[in-house]
C-alpha cells in the first residue's frame, strides 16, 4: 500500500504516523494519539490486564436442503452444523427462529472471503445494514474500512459477519435468547471459514465469543481463544463506540497491531 494512503487511514483512526529520518526508507514506526480523558478511561484502566504489544510482537459437507430454523429446535440446529457455505446462507435468508425475522428487511449473512485468514465479527445489523442486507455500511463501517486498511485488509480480503443476523428494532441491544437462536449460524460460519484470527468488535461480540461476562475493557488487549474451535481471538473496540470516544482509537490500534502478531496476511 501506498505509504501516503496507509497514513490516511491511520489518521482515520485518529493516529498520528512517526516517521524516522534514519531510514533509508520513510518509514512510519510510532503510531500514538492523545486519549481523551473520560471516566470510562479511568475506569478501563483500572480493571484491564490488557498485554500491549511490544516491538517483538510487531513483527462438502453435505448439502441437506437448508432447514427453515425455527425456535429452540433442537435438530435444526444439528442440521446447520452440517451445512455448506450455500446451503447456509439460503437458510439464514429463511430463518424465523427469533422475532425478529418478523421486522427485518433483510437478514445479514456477511460479505467478504468466505477462505478469508481475518474474520470481523460485529454485534448487529443496523438500520442501513437491514435495508442493504450487507454489515457495517454506515458510519461505523466507515471505520471499520479505515481499521482495516490501516493493517492493508479491506472487506473483500477478511469475511465480516455479526453475532446477529437480523436487525433488532430501534437498534436495541440483542437479547439473549436471540444471541442463542443466531449463534449456530456463526458457529458454522467460523468451522468453514476456519480463519486464523477472529477480531471481535464490542461486547457483545467479545462477549459471545469468548462466553464471559466481563467488560470489554478487560477482554481487549490479549490473545484469547473461540472456546468452540480454539481459533485465536482479539476483542477491540466497536468502531460506533470509537466514533464517540475518539480517544479509545489508540487502544483499539495496539489491539490491530497484536491481531496482527497472531496473523498477518500480508505475509503467506
Ligand atoms: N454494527 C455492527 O455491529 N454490525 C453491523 O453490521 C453494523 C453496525
Amino acid at each position: 500500500m501506498m505509504e501516503q494512503q496507509r497514513q490516511q487511514y491511520l489518521e482515520a483512526m485518529g493516529i498520528t504516523a512517526w516517521v524516522r529520518r534514519d531510514l533509508p526508507e520513510q518509514v512510519p514506526v510510532a503510531v500514538e494519539a492523545t486519549p481523551t480523558p473520560n471516566a470510562e478511561n479511568a475506569q478501563v484502566a483500572a480493571v484491564a490486564k490488557a498485554t500491549p504489544a511490544t516491538a517483538s510482537q510487531e513483527a462438502e459437507i453435505s448439502s441437506l436442503p437448508p432447514p427453515v430454523v425455527e425456535p429452540g429446535h433442537a435438530a435444526s440446529n444439528n442440521r446447520v452444523a452440517q451445512l455448506d457455505w450455500p446451503s447456509l446462507q439460503q437458510a439464514v435468508q429463511d430463518c424465523q427462529a427469533c422475532e425478529l425475522h418478523k421486522t427485518r428487511l433483510n437478514p445479514v449473512f456477511g460479505i467478504g472471503d468466505p477462505r478469508a485468514r481475518w474474520m470481523i465479527v460485529g454485534e448487529a445489523p443496523g438500520v442501513e445494514e437491514d435495508k442493504r442486507g450487507q454489515p457495517f455500511v454506515g458510519k461505523a463501517g466507515k471505520l471499520l474500512d479505515a481499521m482495516l486498511q490501516a493493517v492493508g485488509l479491506n472487506r473483500q480480503t477478511v469475511f465480516i459477519a455479526n453475532i446477529l443476523k437480523c436487525r433488532p428494532p430501534n437498534n436495541r441491544d440483542p437479547q439473549a435468547h436471540e444471541i442463542d437462536a443466531c449463534s449456530t449460524f456463526l458457529q458454522r460460519q467460523i468451522e468453514l471459514i476456519q480463519p486464523e484470527l477472529i477480531l471481535a468488535v464490542g461486547r457483545y461480540a467479545a462477549q459471545t465469543l469468548l462466553q464471559s461476562n466481563e467488560p470489554i475493557g478487560k477482554l481487549r488487549g490479549q490473545v484469547s481463544k473461540h472456546l468452540a474451535s480454539g481459533i485465536p481471538v482479539v476483542a477491540t473496540y466497536h468502531p460506533a463506540y470509537l466514533l464517540r470516544q475518539p480517544g479509545e482509537k489508540r487502544k483499539s490500534w495496539e489491539d490491530l497491531k497484536l491481531a496482527m502478531t497472531v496473523s498477518n496476511p500480508s505475509n503467506k
